[in-house]
């Protein structure tokens, strides 16, 4: 069984995000969703509230699911028998901060588990060239609507409130 691990801090999911988890849902038999946690990372939203957007987003894709993790992602896959990492790249920013990851990840992986903990990148469409969590995040700060970029505009909103 071929299992693909997307990892992210997904704070929030958007649209180009669900895009290539749809995507990666089609190439592989299980798809987990991950997102991390970082405790010298500042969140806009709780850990709960990231993966219950997650969760919000994905229903209806039978095979992918979603976790949280506080850890190195070759150890969650190791635990996990996840083959590959998919990453979606937008532009070269995306490229030259992904590919230092993926060597690393290759490096500790093969170090610590001996496992090839590969990663495939996957382009993102057009559409979401513009499409970011930090985008997001800076238009919530200004009061913007948010709508078009995200899957779950209303329940995002109602996170915030809280
Ligand atoms: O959406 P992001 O913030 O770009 O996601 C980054 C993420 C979560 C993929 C990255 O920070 C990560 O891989 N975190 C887990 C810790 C880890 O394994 N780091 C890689 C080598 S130190």
């Amino acid at each position: 069984m071929s299992r693909a691990l997307i990892p992210g801090s997904f704070d929030p999911i958007t649209l180009g995000h669900l895009d290539i988890i749809k995507r990666a849902s089609m190439l592989f038999d299980e798809v987990i969703v991950l997102a991390a946690i970082n405790p010298n990372k500042n969140y806009m939203l709780c850990t709960n509230s990231r993966v219950s957007l997650i969760q919000d987003a994905i229903k209806g894709i039978k095979n992918v699911s979603v976790d949280s993790f506080d850890g190195l992602l070759v150890t969650y896959m190791n635990t996990h028998s996840i083959d590959v990492i998919v990453k979606g790249l937008r532009n070269f920013t995306d490229y030259a901060y992904e590919n230092d990851m993926a060597l690393t990840n290759i490096r500790l992986g093969s170090k610590m588990y001996g496992m090839n903990a590969e990663t495939l990148y996957m382009p993102c469409k057009p559409e979401f060239f513009d499409t970011s969590s930090s985008l997001v995040r800076l238009m919530l700060s200004q009061g913007a609507d948010v709508s078009q970029l995200v899957p779950n505009n209303k329940l995002l909103l109602s996170f915030l409130q809280n």
